[in-house]
C-alpha cells in the first residue's frame, strides 16, 4: 500500500534521553497519568529510567505436558520453522510461518517519515527479542510416548508436515512427570505411565534437578518452566497449609495431599530461578506461591492462555459496551474432541476453566456506570462439551444480546471453527519470548539509587492471558487492544518513545 513504510532492520531512535552502548539500552522516560480527587483532576508527571540488556541468552523452556497437543505443535512448529521445512497438501506447498504471533508477525508504529506517512517495525526490530527458532526445548510428561509419535496422536500438522519431522522429533521422550488423580479428570488415568515417584519432597528435588541437568548439559543461561498440562481442579487454600511461602514449603516437606502437581512445578522453578508461566487455567499461583516468587524476585505469568473464543469476547464487548451499546447477555458454548475436551469434561476441571472464562468483561463493565448500575451485570453462561469427532477442530458458538437506543435489541451470533492448538502454540511462544525480555529489563525511578527487576508478576502479558495474574491492587485488564497497546507502549519506552496515541495531529493543525 503506498505511503506506509517499513524498517526491516533494528531502529536506532536519536534522542538525548536515549543510550545505546554495547550492552545496554538506557531510556529515559516521563510517564503521565493524572490524579483524581473527586472532580479535581491533576496532571502527573513521574521520571523512569529503563535499562535493557541488549544480549539475548542462550534460552530453553521447559513445558509441562508436553506430549499434549500445544507442546507438540509448539515444538514441531518451531523445528519446521527452523529447518525452513515445506510441505504439500491437496492445496499445494505450505512453507512454514509465525502466523499467530505479536514477536513474529506483528508490526508497530514507530514514527512517521518526511511525508508524515506512519511507518512500521515489528517489534523484535524495536527491542532485542529473542528468535524463536534458537529455543532448547524439552519438557515433562505423564505419558511417555516421544514427541513424534505424540505430534501424530495429537492429528494437528498437516499428514506430509508430520511425516518430514518425525524423524526430528522420534528421540525426544519427556522426562516422567508428578501426577495426581485427583487434581485432573479421573478420565486421564490411561496415558499416566511416566511418573515421578516419591514423596512431595522427592518429586521438587527431581523436578529441580531436572531443570539444572538441562541447563548444564546443554549450556543453557537462562531457563522458563511453562505449564501446558491439563487443566487442574482448584486447590484449596487454607492457612498453614500454602498461604505463605514458608508453610507452603513446610507443607511439601510434611506431603500434604493439597499439594497440586502445578505447584510443585511452580516452586520448583522459583527456587531455580526460573520465570514460570502458567497456560491452564487453575490456581496454581496461591498465595505461598506469589510470596515465594516475590521473595526470590522471579517473575512468574498466568493464567490459561487466551486463544479463540476469549480473544473475541474480550474485543466484541469492548466494541459494544464503549460504542455505548448495553451488552446483557453472553452466551458461549464449545465443544471440542481433543484431550483437553476429554479432560473438562469432568466438573472439577471444567470449574476452573469455567471461572477463566467468566471474569473476562468485568473491566470494560465496571469502567462504565452510565449504563451499568453499581451490581449489575450482564448474564454471562460458558458451557463446554467434549465430542471425541471433531479432535483438535474446537467449535465455538456464541451470542451477544444488547439493548441499543430507544428499546431496541441487537444480537450477534458467532460460529467459529479453528484448531485450538494452532491458536495456542504461537501464543505460548510469545508468551516465552516476552518473559524472557522481561527478565532483562530493569527500572527506577530517577531519584532512586538502584535498579530493580520487574515487579514478579508479569502483568504486562496480560494480552496473551484469559485470567491475567496482576500485582496485588492492580486493576486487571481484559480489553484486548488496551492489553496490545500496554505492551507496544511498554516497548516504546524501552526505546525512549513516547505512547502511541492515535491523535495524528499534524494532519490537524492547518
Ligand atoms: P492435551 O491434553 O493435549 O495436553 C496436555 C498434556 O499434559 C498431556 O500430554 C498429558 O499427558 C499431560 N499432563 C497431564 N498432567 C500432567 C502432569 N501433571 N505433568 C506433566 N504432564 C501432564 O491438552 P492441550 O490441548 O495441549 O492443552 C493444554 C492445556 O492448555 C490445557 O490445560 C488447556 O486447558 C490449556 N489451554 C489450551 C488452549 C488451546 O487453545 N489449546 C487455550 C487455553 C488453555
Amino acid at each position: 500500500m503506498s505511503g506506509i513504510g517499513f524498517v526491516g532492520e533494528p531502529i536506532i531512535v536519536d534522542s538525548g534521553n536515549v543510550e545505546y552502548s554495547k550492552d545496554e539500552i538506557i531510556s529515559r522516560y516521563e510517564y503521565r497519568e493524572a490524579r483524581v480527587v473527586g472532580n479535581r483532576v491533576t496532571p502527573l508527571n513521574e521520571n523512569l529510567i529503563f535499562k535493557t540488556q541488549r544480549h539475548v541468552p542462550k534460552t530453553g523452556v521447559l513445558l509441562v505436558g508436553w506430549g499434549g497437543n500445544n507442546g507438540t505443535t509448539l515444538t514441531a512448529g518451531i523445528l519446521a520453522n527452523k529447518l525452513k521445512t515445506t510441505w504439500m497438501t491437496k492445496e499445494g506447498e505450505h512453507h512454514s510461518n509465525f502466523l499467530g504471533s505479536i514477536c513474529r508477525s506483528v508490526t508497530m508504529r514507530v514514527g512517521i517519515d518526511h511525508n508524515l506517512q506512519p511507518v512500521y517495525a515489528p517489534l523484535f526490530n524495536v527491542i532485542p527479542i529473542l528468535d524463536p527458532v534458537d529455543l532448547e526445548i524439552w519438557g515433562w510428561d505423564i505419558s511417555s510416548m516421544n514427541i513424534a509419535d505424540a505430534m501424530n496422536r495429537a492429528k494437528v500438522l498437516d499428514y506430509d508436515l508430520q511425516r518430514k519431522l518425525y524423524p526430528e522429533l522420534k528421540d525426544m521422550v519427556p522426562w516422567p512427570s508428578v501426577y495426581s488423580e485427583d487434581f485432573i479428570a479421573a478420565n486421564q488415568c490411561d496415558r499416566a505411565d511416566n511418573i515421578i515417584r516419591g514423596n512431595k519432597q522427592e518429586q521438587l528435588d527431581t523436578l529441580r534437578q531436572n531443570i539444572r541437568d538441562f541447563k548444564q548439559q546443554r549450556g543453557i543461561e537462562k531457563v522458563i518452566v511453562l505449564w501446558t498440562a491439563n487443566t487442574e481442579r482448584y486447590a484449596e487454600i487454607r492457612a498453614g497449609l500454602n498461604d505463605t511461602a514458608d508453610n507452603l514449603l513446610g507443607s511439601i516437606e510434611a506431603n500434604e495431599a493439597e499439594i497440586a502437581p502445578s505447584t510443585l512445578f511452580a516452586v520448583a522453578s522459583i527456587l531455580e530461578g526460573c520465570t514460570y508461566i502458567n497456560g491452564s487455567p487453575q490456581n496454581t499461583f496461591i498465595p505461598g506461591v506469589i510470596e515465594l516468587a516475590e521473595r526470590h524476585q522471579i517473575l512468574i505469568a498466568g493464567d490459561d492462555f487466551k486463544t479463540g473464543q476469549t480473544k473475541i469476547k474480550t474485543v466484541l464487548s469492548d466494541f459494544l459496551i464503549n460504542s455505548g451499546l448495553k451488552l446483557c447477555s453472553i452466551v458461549s458454548y464449545n465443544h471440542l474432541g481433543n484431550n483437553d475436551g476429554k479432560n473438562l469434561s469432568a466438573p472439577k476441571t471444567f470449574r476452573s476453566k469455567e471461572i477463566s472464562k467468566s471474569g473476562v468483561i468485568d473491566d470494560v463493565i465496571c469502567a462504565n456506570r452510565l449504563i451499568y448500575g453499581e451490581n449489575e451485570h450482564p448474564d454471562h453462561c460458558v458451557v463446554i462439551k467434549y465430542v471425541p469427532y471433531v479432535g483438535d477442530s474446537k467449535r465455538a458458538m456464541d451470542e451477544y444480546t444488547s439493548e441499543i437506543f430507544m428499546g431496541g435489541r441487537n444480537t450477534i451470533v458467532l460460529h467459529n471453527t479453528c484448531e485450538d492448538s494452532l491458536l495456542a502454540a504461537p501464543i505460548i511462544m510469545d508468551l516465552i519470548l516476552l518473559a524472557e525480555l522481561c527478565t532483562r529489563i530493569q527500572i527506577k525511578r530517577v531519584e532512586d539509587e538502584e535498579f530493580s527487576r520487574m515487579h514478579p508478576i508479569l502483568s504486562i502479558l496480560s494480552f496473551l492471558l484469559k485470567s491475567p495474574q496482576v500485582p496485588e491492587g492492580s486493576p486487571v485488564v481484559h480489553s484486548l487492544f488496551n492489553q496490545r497497546y500496554s505492551i507496544t507502549n511498554f516497548i516504546r519506552a524501552l526505546v525512549g518513545l513516547p505512547p502511541e496515541t492515535f491523535m495524528l495531529l499534524e494532519h490537524k493543525i492547518p
